[in-house]
């Protein structure tokens, strides 16, 4: 075990989240309001909300976009560095098939009417 293992619990993302923007511009009521509902809506959300929100803040994953290989990268780097289970293949496809719609390349500053309060002014 790494001791980093995150419950579901809003204390734990908070921490984290606020560990990790640390410095950029971390306020005070980081991630209270994330549900599955405030992301862009295509196949897979509730399933890829769920997997990465154990950790981390959405707005962690959603200030990105990405194509294809790089979020199966960042998949990998979760999986390696981070020590997030390794999702199944169908899984796997599952959370990329989202990702890839909700947050392409380009899409850095949010998709779907999702407006990340951390960009940079
Ligand atoms: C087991 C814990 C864990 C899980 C589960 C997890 N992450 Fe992360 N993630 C982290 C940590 C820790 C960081 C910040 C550390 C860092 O930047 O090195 C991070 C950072 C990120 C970043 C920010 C990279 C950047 O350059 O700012 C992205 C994107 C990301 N995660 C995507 C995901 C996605 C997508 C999922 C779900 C499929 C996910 N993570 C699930 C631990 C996790």
């Amino acid at each position: 075990m790494r001791g980093f293992i995150c419950g579901l619990t809003a204390a734990c993302t908070a921490a984290v989240a606020a560990a990790f923007i640390a410095g950029a511009s971390a306020q005070n009521s980081i991630a209270s309001e994330e549900t599955a509902e405030s992301l862009p809506d295509f196949k897979g959300r509730e399933e890829t909300f769920g997997y990465c929100i154990g950790c981390h803040s959405f707005k962690v994953v959603g200030r990105q976009g990405m194509d294809r290989a790089r979020w199966d990268d960042t998949l990998n780097w979760m999986t390696e560095k981070h020590g997030m289970p390794p999702p199944d293949t169908e899984t796997r496809k599952l959370l990329l098939d989202y990702l890839v719609q909700a947050y392409p390349p380009g899409s850095a500053t949010g998709t779907g009417g999702w407006v990340n309060p951390f960009a940079p002014k």
